[in-house]
């Protein structure tokens, strides 16, 4: 697993700067202010940091931005960073800080001399986050990643108040390699077990094999693995760091691979059907982060793995399946399996636990991407409460979400001529018809949502807190949801 960079918390010591090697970063506020740290360096590199700050360049540098001063003289480090942050920074400015101190930091070791400045702890998340490389699968000389030390006027409270964003950054970690996994390696056996090794945090895991699929009556789960060599599966996990009350059910999509089956893709761009397990990696991430930071909530999390693959085997357009609700499903596109998976698993999550609440998590629909771009996921709810507080930690964590209308003419569009409903509405509001199909297997009083993530799961290129690829939306998100909801 690719882990965070592990950031180390010390005293200010300023006799040292002159010393230190590797890069050196310093902060200066909007208005051009210098803390100790940057007077120090100012002095030591006879006034090279005070002429940068007068400089055009720096007045031109946005919040957040960072600079580099190349073999300084006076100092051993090879480089001077200057973040242009001031002493109290918002959380979406100190991160994005951190995250460019980690693009500026190289494989060098970092010193950060942050003396007093305000969010330290989330200008080292942005760092750790930013400083991810999926690079298992790269041959040849790998360089290890360079050390990170921050200097803080006080290391224990900076320590403490960053424990836990550590935790989340691993959990983020977790979800994106899951993500960025090709399918070979990523089968559906290896997720599982992947899973499973985290029952070494303190996490429940449970395996559902298929022989146990097929007795609980999941036939919707199972035909669209039918023509897959790989095993189908739900994997169970629970965190049970809260008292006696029913848990928050966190559900996602696990396809492997999505070749649309029968209904076959085209080639162009198959090859991204790596990530269609998007959703039950943002799943894994979170209860990784509440496993790792001990959170004080039962949250209990299923994924279904499934490959979709055309085959001898595998369900046509027209074939008739039964889900473990009892509905009937006629299958008329064989490429829009992530609601079959999820029908089964939604609803066994109710049966099984009676959460008093519930988040699905798929990259459903490619409509989605259409609507809202890599900007926001699509979020479909039955409940303005659940709806309004994810939307709001998502908002403070940086992560797009955008409500979708849903509504019985939508539903209308699914019935079925000789089943009790279809999988595919046609070829308007796919997202939406997507939405409806799912919400058929929502118990009434169960507050309920769904977060298309399609269009945000992996991006082309990079974003301000991760680098091309698989980004981890999500995480982050809920596990502040749940830290609001449930640890107030
Ligand atoms: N996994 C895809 C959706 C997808 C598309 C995810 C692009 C990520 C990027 C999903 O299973 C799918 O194939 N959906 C179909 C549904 C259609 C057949 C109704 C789609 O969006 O075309
Ligand atoms: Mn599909
Ligand atoms: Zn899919």
């Amino acid at each position: 697993m690719t882990t965070p960079a592990e950031i180390q918390f010390k005293d200010v010591d300023l006799d040292a700067v002159a010393t230190i090697t590797g890069k050196l970063a310093v902060f200066v506020g909007d208005n051009g202010k210098l803390d100790a740290g940057a007077r120090k360096v100012n002095t030591l590199t006879r006034k090279a940091l005070a002429r940068f700050v007068e400089s055009e360049k720096f007045e031109k540098m946005s919040t957040g931005d960072v600079a580099a001063i190349n073999f300084p003289v006076g100092l051993a480090a090879e480089t001077v960073l200057v973040a242009k942050l001031s002493r109290r920074p918002s959380t979406e400015k100190a991160r994005k800080a951190g995250a460019k101190l980690a693009k500026a930091q190289g494989d060098e070791d970092l010193t950060v001399l942050a003396g007093n400045i305000a969010r330290a702890d989330e200008i080292a998340l942005g760092l750790a986050l930013r400083g991810y490389k999926f690079d298992t699968h790269k041959t040849g000389d790998k360089t290890p990643a360079g050390a990170v030390t921050f200097m803080v006027s006080n290391p224990e409270e900076v320590a403490k108040s960053a424990a836990p964003m550590a935790a989340i950054a691993e959990g983020v970690f977790f979800t994106r390699d899951l993500t960025n996994e090709p399918a070979n390696v990523l089968t559906t056996d290896d997720f599982a077990a992947r899973l499973a090794a985290m029952h070494e945090l303190g996490l429940e895991v449970e395996i559902l094999e298929e022989d146990d699929l097929e007795r609980l009556g999941m036939g919707s789960l199972l035909c669209v693995g039918q023509g897959s060599d790989s095993p189908s599966k739900i994997v169970v996990m629970s965190w049970n760091g809260g008292g006696d009350e029913a848990p928050f059910a966190l559900v996602g999509k696990g396809v492997v691979f999505d070749t649309g089956g029968i209904s076959l893709k085209t080639a162009a761009g198959m090859e991204d059907m790596t990530m269609d397990m998007g959703g039950a990696g943002v799943v894994a991430g979170v209860m990784r982060t509440l496993a790792l930071r001990k959170a004080k909530a039962n949250v209990v999390g299923l994924v279904g793995l499934v490959e979709n693959m055309p085959s001898g085997n595998a369900v046509r357009p027209g074939d008739v399946v039964k889900s473990m609700k009892g509905d009937t499903i006629e299958v008329i596109n064989t490429d829009a399996e992530g609601r079959l998976v999820l029908a089964d698993v939604m609803w066994y999550a109710q049966e099984r636990f009676k959460p008093v609440g519930m988040i699905n998590l798929a990259t459903l629909t490619g409509a989605i991407l259409v609507a809202l771009g890599h900007e926001n996921a699509g979020m479909f709810s039955n409940s303005d409460e659940l709806s309004d507080s994810f939307i709001k930690a998502a908002s403070l964590e940086g992560e797009g979400a955008w409500r979708m209308p849903m509504g019985k003419a939508y539903d209308d569009l699914l019935k079925s001529r000789i089943a009790d409903m279809k999988n595919i509405g046609g070829r308007v509001a796919g997202s939406i018809t997507a939405a409806q199909f799912l919400q058929r297997f929502v118990k009434d009083d169960v507050p309920w949502c769904h977060l298309d993530i399609a269009g945000v799961a992996s991006v082309k290129s990079e974003t301000a807190l991760a680098p091309a690829g698989a980004t981890g939306w999500g995480v982050m998100a809920l596990n502040r949801l749940i830290a609001d909801k449930f640890e107030g």
